[in-house]
C-alpha cells in the first residue's frame, strides 16, 4: 500500500492526489515522474495483469535512475510506494488532477472522459489528456463541465524528456489552465509550451510528416533504413533517426496520430503509408513489440531488421 505525502509546499495550487489511467509507455512515464515528484499517484488499469506490467516498467525505470545517479536508492523506495493501483475508476473520486493516457482511440477516450466527468465530482479538478493528437475540445464534449478538461501532452520517455505542451480549448477555464501548467512547471519540473486545440499540436504536428516522409523513403528505396536513421543522427544531431524514433514511440500510435491529424486537416502529407499500414497490421509494432524497422531483443541493442 502507499503512504500518502503531501506536495511540495507551495507547488501548483496544492495539487497533491493525481490520478493516472492507463499504465502503458506514457502512462507510466507520467505516473513515475508524478511519484518522483512526491506525489501520491493512483494509476488504473483494466487488469491485475496489466497492472502488474505497469508497475513492473516504472520500477525497471526507476532503476535506470539509480544506475544512472539520478535518484537514490531511498527517492526509489519512496517513488514506489506512492504509487497505488486500481482497476475501479470509482476510485479516483478524491483526485485533484487525472491524466488520461489510454490508447489514441478517441471512442475509448471520449468514454473515459465521459466515466470520469461523474466520478470526479470537485469542481475545481483538472481533467487532462495525455492525447498525442485528438483535438481536447472533442473529448471536453463528453462531460458535462468542459471548462476543467486540458490537454497535458507528454514526450517519450517522460523522465528523460522535459517538455510538457498544454492545450486550452474555446471552453477550458483560465484557472484550469493555470493550475495545470503550475503542476507540470513547480511540481514536475518540466517546461511548459502553450499550444492551441488543433490536432498534433506543437511538436506532433512537425514531428509526424517528417516520420511519415521517412517512412515513404523506405518504402520507394531512396535509401536503407539505417543510412536515413544514420544521415538524421550524424547530419542534423539528432539523438535517434526518424525510423527508431519511430520504432521508439509505437507504430500504431503513428498510424493513430496520422489518421486524426488528417482527418482535421486533410491533408495528403498526413495520411499514413502503405509500408506504415501493412507493419501495424503485421503487428511489427515497433520496440514495445521486439520488431518494427529494427528487431529488439529483450536484451541488449536493437539489430537491423
Ligand atoms: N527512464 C529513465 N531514464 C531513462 C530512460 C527511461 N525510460 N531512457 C533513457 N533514460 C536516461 C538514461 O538513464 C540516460 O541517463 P544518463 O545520461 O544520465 O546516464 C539517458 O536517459 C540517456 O539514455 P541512454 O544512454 O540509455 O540512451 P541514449 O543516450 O541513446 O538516449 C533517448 C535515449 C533518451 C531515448 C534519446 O535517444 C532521445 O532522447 N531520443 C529522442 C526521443 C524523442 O524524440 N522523444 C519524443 C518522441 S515524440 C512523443 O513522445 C510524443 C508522442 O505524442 C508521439
Amino acid at each position: 500500500q502507499a503512504d500518502t505525502p503531501a506536495a511540495k509546499p507551495g507547488a501548483g495550487d496544492k495539487i497533491s492526489r493525481v490520478g493516472v489511467i492507463g499504465a502503458g509507455q506514457m502512462g507510466a512515464g507520467i505516473a513515475e515522474v508524478c511519484a518522483r515528484a512526491h506525489v501520491d499517484v493512483l494509476v488504473f488499469e483494466q487488469t491485475r495483469e496489466l497492472a502488474a506490467a505497469g508497475r513492473a516498467r516504472i520500477l525497471r525505470s526507476l532503476d535506470r535512475g539509480v544506475s544512472s545517479g539520478k535518484i537514490t536508492e531511498r527517492e526509489r523506495e519512496q517513488a514506489a510506494w506512492r504509487l497505488r493501483f486500481t482497476s475501479d475508476l470509482g476510485d479516483f473520486a478524491d483526485r485533484q488532477l487525472v491524466v488520461e493516457a489510454v490508447v489514441e482511440e478517441e471512442k475509448v477516450k471520449t468514454e473515459v472522459f465521459r466515466e470520469l466527468d461523474q466520478i470526479v465530482t470537485d469542481p475545481k479538478a483538472v481533467l487532462a489528456s495525455n492525447t498525442s493528437s485528438i483535438p481536447i475540445m472533442k473529448l471536453g464534449m463528453a462531460t458535462k463541465n468542459s471548462s476543467r478538461v486540458v490537454g497535458m501532452h507528454f514526450f517519450n520517455p517522460v523522465p528523460v524528456l522535459p517538455l510538457v505542451e498544454l492545450v486550452t480549448t474555446l471552453m477550458t477555464s483560465s484557472d484550469v489552465s493555470e493550475r495545470a501548467e503550475a503542476f507540470a512547471r513547480d511540481v514536475l519540473g518540466k517546461q511548459v509550451v502553450r499550444s492551441a486545440d488543433r490536432s498534433g499540436f506543437v511538436v506532433n504536428a512537425l514531428l509526424v510528416p517528417y516520420l511519415l516522409s521517412a517512412i515513404r523513403m523506405v518504402e520507394s528505396g531512396f535509401a536503407t533504413v539505417e543510412d536515413i536513421d544514420k544521415a538524421i543522427v550524424l547530419g542534423l544531431a539528432h539523438p535517434m533517426g526518424p525510423l527508431a524514433l519511430s520504432d521508439l514511440v509505437g507504430l500504431d500510435t503513428i498510424k493513430a496520430i496520422a489518421d486524426s491529424m488528417y482527418e482535421e486537416f486533410k491533408e495528403p502529407l498526413y495520411s499514413p503509408p502503405p509500408l506504415l499500414l501493412r507493419m501495424v497490421e503485421a503487428g511489427r509494432l515497433g520496440k514495445k513489440a521486439g520488431h518494427g524497422f529494427y528487431q529488439y531483443p529483450a536484451s541488449g541493442r536493437p539489430s537491423a531488421k
